[in-house]
């Protein structure tokens, strides 16, 4: 067991430890992000038991009887299905996202909904950043300050473990775990070393009690959730709460879920009495588009289970620079680059002298290559100056060599459009299998990009 005043010194990017100080940390190839941290005679260990000998575990076939997850609705369908169908008994989920973003309004609310559903579950909420009094003026602002949460304000893991150990709880939020504090543990609130001891005590009870616990992590500028890469890997369920200043929507996303797909999205509109429910996100994204303009197209996504129509901006101008300026918005700069280089040389397009801004209107952040497709009609169309009709959607896969790929499930992309009132679509070439599905909307399907070119022109 470590001695008093053992000093370690621990990255505080991927938590690594070393002997010594060093500018770089060998682990994660970060610098300047090493610190020293002391550790306290009794500290945290997970190997701090009394039993000197192990016990003999047992083992069992692959087959048998599962256990039953009794699933506990929270109430926001959105939060539901991010969490793949209810919050489980006994799992530890993690929601990360810029100061400001709706954290606490969005966990204030599902206490809210869960406390007083008809089965009077117990819910605490356990706040660290702000005072009792700030809690109660967002629960007011809420329209929730009736609701039975049981609300305290503590940094102290020690007393919340204590007092949890003698509820009942079913959930417990702790907002956030960059100000709880152990003790025993001699460095500062937030650091890896707090951060981690804090969040095995109340993971480890968490799991003993079944309770579901919400830990609420901030975000560092570089967009992971500070310092702790190691909390990832502790708890069940990672979500992450996003959305862009100045736009209203926000989107909730899983990234890691032991118990659920990590594809979902759910989305949310801030507005004066907190996070509503956003159903038909495609109809939110499209609600600004203007039809007739040219860089302009639909792009029919699919985000998780559900589809999702975005509007794609290309603006294409000639460039005053020695090299050509590329500002990409809510897509992946590399997929850009990409794109355009399959125009460049498939299609001879010259793209050298142009600057070249892309924008995914409302704020989403999309991450599916089926996005080629609209990427590269944006572009063209912007080129050209000549506006796509303005019921069309597209989605396809670009290769490298020019040609258009199928992507996964086209046929709920093209219902989607239709239900949007979407006339005409731009397809990758698809099987006759999936043909006998399709929606009555008129599509193009084209098999490579210089055939698109020839189409548009
Ligand atoms: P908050 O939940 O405190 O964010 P976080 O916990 O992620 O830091 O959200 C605060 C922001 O949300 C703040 O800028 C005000 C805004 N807001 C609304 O627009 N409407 C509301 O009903 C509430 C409670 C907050
Ligand atoms: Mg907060």
């Amino acid at each position: 067991m470590a001695k008093k005043d053992n000093k370690q010194y621990v990255c505080q990017n991927c938590g690594s430890v070393y002997p010594k100080w060093q500018g770089k940390c060998d682990a994660c190839g970060e610098w300047n992000c090493i610190e020293e941290e002391i550790i306290g005679g009794e500290g945290f260990s997970n190997f701090n038991s009394k039993r000197s000998k192990g016990r003999v575990i047992e083992f069992v076939p692959l087959s048998g009887a599962q256990e039953h997850l009794s699933r506990l609705s929270t109430g926001i369908k959105e939060l539901d299905r991010v969490s793949g169908g209810g919050l489980v008994a006994g799992s530890v989920i993690l929601v990360g996202g810029d100061p400001g973003i709706g954290k606490s309004t969005l966990l204030l609310q599902a206490c809210a909904k869960i406390a007083d559903s008809p089965n009077g579950k117990e819910v605490y909420y356990i706040s660290g950043e702000e005072a009792i009094d700030q809690v109660r003026l967002r629960a007011k602002r809420l329209g929730l300050e009736q609701s039975p949460v049981k609300l305290a304000s503590s940094t102290e893991i020690k007393d919340i473990v204590t007092t949890l150990e003698k509820s009942n709880a079913a959930v417990v939020v702790i907002d956030s775990i960059q100000t709880m504090y152990l003790d025993e543990v001699e460095s500062t609130p937030g650091s890896v070393t707090q951060v981690r001891a804090c969040s095995y005590e109340l993971i480890k009870l968490a799991k003993r009690k079944g309770f579901t616990l919400f830990l609420v992590g901030h975000v560092t500028k570089q967009g992971a959730i500070a310092g702790p890469r190691v909390l990832e890997h502790m708890v069940d369920t990672v979500l992450y709460f996003e959305g862009e200043r100045g736009h209203h929507f926000r989107i909730l996303r899983a990234v890691k879920n032991r118990y659920g797909a990590t594809d979902e999205i759910g989305v949310f509109e801030m507005q004066d009495q907190g996070l509503v429910e956003v159903e038909n996100p495609s109809a939110l994204f499209l609600a600004e588009r203007q039809g007739n303009i040219s860089g302009s197209c639909v792009f029919a996504g699919v985000e998780g289970s559900r589809p999702v129509l975005v509007e794609i901006q290309a603006l294409v101008s000639p460039t005053s620079y020695a090299s050509p300026k590329r500002a990409v918005v809510g897509w992946d700069s590399n997929r850009l680059s990409m794109v355009l280089a399959v125009l460049e040389a498939r299609c001879g397009m010259n793209l050298s002298s142009q600057d070249i801004y892309l924008n995914i209107a409302g704020g989403l952040r999309i991450s599916e290559p089926a996005a080629d497709l609209a990427v590269a009609m944006a572009v063209i169309s912007s080129l050209t100056n000549k506006p796509l009709p303005a019921d069309m959607v597209i989605f396809g896969e670009i290769g490298l060599s020019g040609e258009i790929r199928a992507v996964s499930q086209p046929s709920l992309r093209l219902k989607e459009a239709n239900k949007l009132g979407f006339a005409s679509a731009i397809t990758p070439p698809t099987h006759a299998k999936e043909k006998k599905s399709r929606v009555d909307i008129n599509i193009y399907e084209i098999g490579n990009v210089q055939r698109l070119i020839n189409w548009f022109n």
